[in-house]
């Protein structure tokens, strides 16, 4: 694992983007997952700007997203696939094959499931995963005892995880399950990064960064993961205290 803690979250989301970036360089065709939700959307914004002034080209890559709420319309603008369209498909231009998601409408999730990893594994992996982390450490929606070696599945949620989620959407909401790509997807992409930002996860980014590796606490995972990136703000994490 290695940590780099930034000083602002401008410089953080900056420095994740050219992370990115840098992969998309060396492997034009890169799959990339990215996570909805309110930590990586400095870094959409930065991967966008370099698109836009002809820095970066996307035209080849495919993008797959984290995950998705079960039982939640897509078009709701608390879906996790409203929130990528908002803060980055929808903002440079790609094609459908480009773009990947759960789709929550199937009538078998399970098999949703089995069609993302496949997706994924007739890529030969990942090349890049990006997640924040949630307050009760959860990666994804892989929720507080989900085995490391998890792929796709669907999740029942945790009760921190159904309260947080209310900040996506306009109106109270009910967030029961959900569907995600696991904690093996995680620690078998080529870079995955961990990122997080503000005073908001200072708690459980100290805790994680403390204990040793423990499905208890997804996100500690970080632990067994020789290329995993920590990437946070100084308000996040301080090692220094
Ligand atoms: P956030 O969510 O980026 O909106 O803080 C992170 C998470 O719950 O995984």
């Amino acid at each position: 694992m290695n940590l780099q803690v930034f000083d602002t979250y401008k410089d953080l989301s900056r420095a994740v983007a050219d992370m990115i970036g840098q992969v998309i360089k060396d492997k034009p065709d890169a799959m990339i997952c990215i996570a909805s939700g309110h930590t990586p959307i400095g870094v959409f914004e930065g991967i966008v700007n370099d698109v836009q002034s002809g820095l970066l080209n996307i035209s080849r890559c495919t993008f797959v997203s984290l995950d998705e709420w079960l039982g939640i319309d897509p078009s709701d603008q608390g879906s996790c696939l409203s929130m990528l369209r908002r803060d980055f498909f929808d903002r440079v231009p790609l094609n459908q094959s480009q773009v990947h998601y759960f789709d929550v409408q199937v009538s078998n999730p399970e098999e949703e499931c089995l069609r993302i990893d496949q997706l994924i594994a007739s890529h030969g992996g990942l090349d890049v995963m990006l997640v924040g982390i949630g307050t009760n450490g959860h990666i994804g929606m892989n929720e507080p005892g989900t085995p490391f070696r998890s792929r796709s599945h669907i999740s029942e949620l945790a009760e921190e995880t159904r309260v947080t989620g209310q900040k996506y959407f306009t109106k109270k909401t009910t967030l029961t399950q959900g569907i995600t790509l696991g904690l093996a997807h995680f620690s078998e992409a080529k870079l995955p990064i961990l990122m997080a930002n503000g005073g908001r996860k200072k708690a459980i980014m100290e805790k994680v960064m403390r204990r040793r590796a423990s499905e208890r606490l997804p996100a500690t995972i970080i632990h067994q993961i020789q290329n995993a990136q920590v990437m946070v703000d100084r308000e996040a994490y301080n090692p220094e205290g």
